[in-house]
């Protein structure tokens, strides 16, 4: 069995063996800057002399399949001359498709997933992330990250699946479990990987690895479910949270790392670090008193491999402090079997190389209808004032804005480079929103302005929307935000910088009716700005086809159900989550503008559509509930308009009194279904006890007896639970 391979290889090794696997090294120290280049010494520094275990990323750009397959083959090569030829792990971040190749099809960001609420979706587009990774020879995926999004903020935001528990942890497990599946020998699956335990999103000021202060029970309610359900969906790896929770470096937290993750959750695979993050337990967080204190912590709180990256000195570091017996052998045995596991796991001891036949599942023609269907479904049309939408094809449009023509900014992060700006990596036929608007109105009928994406805004000439508004019957505003991932992504405030405010007003002082496109990653005010816009599009970063979904839904050619995966806020002291606790929903108007309670611009589920649906005849199964009984509900819903829709049906439940304050509503399940009009569905959920519980203050999971209420639509039914 493996297991008995991993014990009689661990045998064999040295501890200098066993510190090498459990170091993970950047490209950039073995190769050069250009093409995935090696140097060739700098490798056998690496691999031979230091046997590490794992390298990661690219240089500075995505590479080609050959690329790739060239580079890997040369590190199989050298991996093959150590003594115990223990193969190399290559890992990648592919967050929304294989992000790292190029012409890799890219995918809605995890928001964008959320807002589809399709599970079958986003199982279906992560099956293509893993064949087009492993098609370029990479095994091992730094994705999904499950990680809570309730800090609009966070620089990463659009790296999450929104701010509902629900979602998450559906949507999460389903996608670790798409790229696992398979089997990892296989060539259609990579290892996922757990991002980012845990707590990392709940930053306090909204920056990328900035403290973040989180109650147990508050972390136990809304940011472990995810996590726990990607363990049983079989996750074989995961990171760690760059920062520190409650004043503790996860890194070092033997208490997250172990006693929660190992001992609780039942993980059994690779925990590895986050960038340099050993070291910062020392550098930044001034927990650790030296450099090899700060890996002796990390390395015993339950951290198997560090993502060093640039350097040795984590291997000489652990080396040191095992001599010093500030490390147990047992604790390196623990975390090199776990990482040899994956390794044998993923077939690469029977063979190291990128695989030949695995070349024919890059870029299959359907991948790009897969893209389409993903980005329509992403579609979340917010507004729709007198049903502006859909557009006549027509009439005559001014298409301006930032957003016009950017490729970036449909993509958003991790997108050919780490930032996604660079458009020359993007491929060849991808489309601008312009492009895609005289596609359907033909050229003739469009005008444009200057502003060619968000960087050049600053050069924005107000005048000049004006003058170009003259002759059209409505302008199309693309406004939101060019990409960003990580720190270079953190801003000092929500709201839209000042250029594009000044864009907006232009436009609205023609007094042409506006159709507002978002293209961006986390929601941006739009407060001042949204009284005066006909109709407001919310795109996302939705990838290769997000030009084509928001014409196709701008022209009628697509009929839009996405829905909002978070609360649109109005301000910065609005930011209030639809799950809210009842004191936070108590609705006072003081005087004219300040509000408390739930007041979001945009409420979450928010998704109009071009037809109307129509709730009825809500059943539940029983009144009373008792112990672990199913409560079985359905309900009927109609498409009571003109044309056919897709709509996703969920199902929240209030628990009115318990001991914990009860959250005002929690989706606890939902379906898609596609109605033609005139059509009806019986839709039917169960849900059980388990879908009713809270953590309690001895932080517990339990559901207490009490009245609780199902509501679905605009309706509304009750029970009790005994
Ligand atoms: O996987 C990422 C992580 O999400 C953020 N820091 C860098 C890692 C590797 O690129």
């Amino acid at each position: 069995s493996n297991q008995k391979k991993v014990a009689a290889l661990l045998a064999k090794m040295t501890l200098e063996e066993k510190v090498g696997q459990m170091t993970q090294i950047t490209l950039g120290v073995v190769g050069t800057q250009v093409d995935g280049e090696i140097n060739q010494e700098a490798l056998k520094n690496a691999v031979v002399k230091h046997s590490v275990g794992s390298i990661l990323n690219v240089t500075n750009h995505a590479l080609t399949v050959d690329q790739w397959h060239n580079l890997l083959t040369k590190i199989a090569d050298e991996a093959k001359t150590t003594r115990l030829k223990i193969p190399v792990l290559y890992g990648l971040d592919a967050i929304h498709g294989q992000t790292y190749t190029l012409d890799a099809t890219l995918f809605p960001q995890n928001i964008g997933m959320a807002a589809t609420r399709n599970i079958q979706l986003a199982k279906a587009i992560t099956k293509v992330t893993a064949n087009e990774l492993r098609a370029s020879g990479v095994r091992w995926n730094f994705a999904t990250v499950l990680d809570c999004g309730r800090q609009p903020l966070w620089s990463r935001f659009p790296e999450t699946y929104g701010e509902d528990v629900f979602i998450g942890k559906t949507m999460g497990a389903a996608v670790i479990k798409a790229y696992e599946e398979d089997g990892l020998d296989k060539t259609t699956a990579v290892a996922s990987c757990m991002k980012h335990f845990l707590g990392y999103s709940a930053s306090r000021n909204g920056k990328d690895r900035t403290p973040i202060y989180l109650p147990e029970i508050e972390m136990r309610e809304y940011y472990l479910p995810q996590f726990k359900e990607a363990v049983k969906a079989g996750a074989s790896s995961v990171m760690i949270n760059s920062s520190i929770v409650n004043g503790i470096p996860v890194h070092a937290s033997k208490y997250l790392l172990t006693d929660i993750l190992r001992k609780e959750l039942g993980f059994n695979g690779v925990a590895v670090s986050d960038w340099e993050d050993i070291k910062r337990v020392y550098t930044w967080h001034h927990v650790a008193s030296s450099p090899r204190e700060a890996v002796a912590m990390c390395v015993n709180a339950g951290v198997d491999m560090s993502m060093v990256p640039y350097d040795f000195t984590f291997y000489d570091l652990l080396i040191d402090a095992v001599h010093k017996k500030e490390v147990s052998v047992q604790r390196i045995d623990e975390a090199v079997s776990r990482i040899l596991m994956l390794k044998m796991k993923l077939g690469l001891f029977d063979n190291p190389y990128p695989e030949e036949s695995a070349k024919a599942n890059f870029g299959k023609p359907e991948y790009q209808t897969l893209a389409l269907d993903a980005a329509h479904e992403a579609m979340t049309l917010l507004k729709n004032q007198d049903e502006v939408l859909p557009l006549s094809k027509n009439k005559k449009y001014l298409v301006a804005g930032p957003g016009a023509q950017s490729i970036s900014a449909l993509n958003g992060c991790w997108s050919y480079t780490w930032q996604g700006k660079d458009e020359q990596w993007y491929p060849k036929d991808s489309k601008t929103i312009l492009q895609t608007i005289e596609d359907k109105v033909g050229k003739s009928n469009v005008v444009t302005t200057t502003e060619k994406g968000f960087e050049g805004i600053k050069n924005f000439d107000g005048d000049a929307l004006i003058k170009s508004a003259k002759d059209v019957d409505c302008i199309i505003l693309c406004l939101g935000e060019n990409a960003y991932a990580e720190s270079p992504g953190n801003i000092a405030d929500l709201a839209l910088d000042e250029n594009q405010q000044a864009l907006a007003k232009a436009a609205i002082s023609t007094g042409k009716p506006i159709i507002l496109v978002l293209t961006e990653g986390r929601p941006r005010f739009i407060t001042n700005i949204e009284p005066k816009m006909n109709g407001i599009l919310m795109a996302y970063w939705s990838g290769k086809k997000t030009a084509e979904a928001i014409a196709d839904v701008l022209f009628g050619d697509y009929n839009p159900n996405g829905r909002l995966p978070y609360s649109y806020p109005r301000s910065s002291g609005e930011i209030v989550l639809y799950d809210r606790k009842p004191a936070e929903d108590i609705r006072e108007v003081f005087n004219d503008d300040i509000h408390t309670g739930y007041n979001p611009l945009f409420a979450f589920g928010t998704g109009l559509s071009y037809t109307t649906f129509a709730y009825s005849d809500l059943k539940l199964s029983t009144k009373n509930l008792v112990g672990d009984e199913k409560l079985h509900v359905s309900v009927t819903v109609s498409n009571t308009g003109k044309i056919a829709g897709k709509h996703t049906v969920e199902l929240y439940t209030r628990d009115l009194y318990a001991s914990i304050s009860p959250d005002m509503k929690r989706l606890r399940a939902f379906e898609k279904i596609d109605l033609k009009p005139g059509e009806s569905k019986t839709v039917k959920f169960s849900i059980d006890k388990n879908d009713l519980a809270f953590v309690n203050a001895k932080l517990n999971t339990v559901t207490e007896p009490g009245e609780f209420t199902v509501m679905i639509g605009d309706l509304m039914e009750s029970f009790q639970y005994k």
